[in-house]
């Protein structure tokens, strides 16, 4: 029995003295910034914010840069075959390829 008590004594004192260390930094209020990526207002903004949005933030789309009509088509394409994007139809394709081009785009089409 004693041993038992001091065995119990030992591991009580062991459980605190870690759970100290883990939540040592819980108290101190870290707050994580929330960082906003506005998407420009436009034909086709509620499809693409639908479908590009679910998996990383629209920062992924903005800091690409004004780019080609076939960089963002491939960059759907690449979302859709690479990540399983659930982008099923040619239309949809085109609704948010053309949403890309038109307001993050640089007028050329290659
Ligand atoms: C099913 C999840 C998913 C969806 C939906 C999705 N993406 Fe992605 N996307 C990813 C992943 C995963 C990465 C790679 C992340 C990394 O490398 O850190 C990525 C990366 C990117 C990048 C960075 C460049 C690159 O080629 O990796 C761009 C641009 C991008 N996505 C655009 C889009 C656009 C536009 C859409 C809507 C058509 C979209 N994404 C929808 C998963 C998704």
């Amino acid at each position: 029995m004693q041993l038992f008590k001091k065995l119990f004594k030992k591991s009580f004192i062991v459980t605190s003295f870690t759970g100290t260390i883990l939540f040592a930094g819980s108290n101190t209020g870290i707050t994580i910034p929330y960082v906003d990526f506005p998407m420009k207002e436009g034909k086709g903004i509620y499809s693409t914010k639908g479908k590009c949005n679910m998996c990383h933030s629209f920062g992924y789309v903005i800091n690409q840069g004004p780019q080609s009509r076939k960089f963002w088509y491939d960059k759907v394409i690449k979302m859709i075959t690479v990540f399983k994007a659930p982008i099923k139809t040619k239309k949809d394709i085109e609704t948010v390829t053309n949403y890309l081009f038109e307001n993050y785009g640089n007028g050329e089409l290659e």
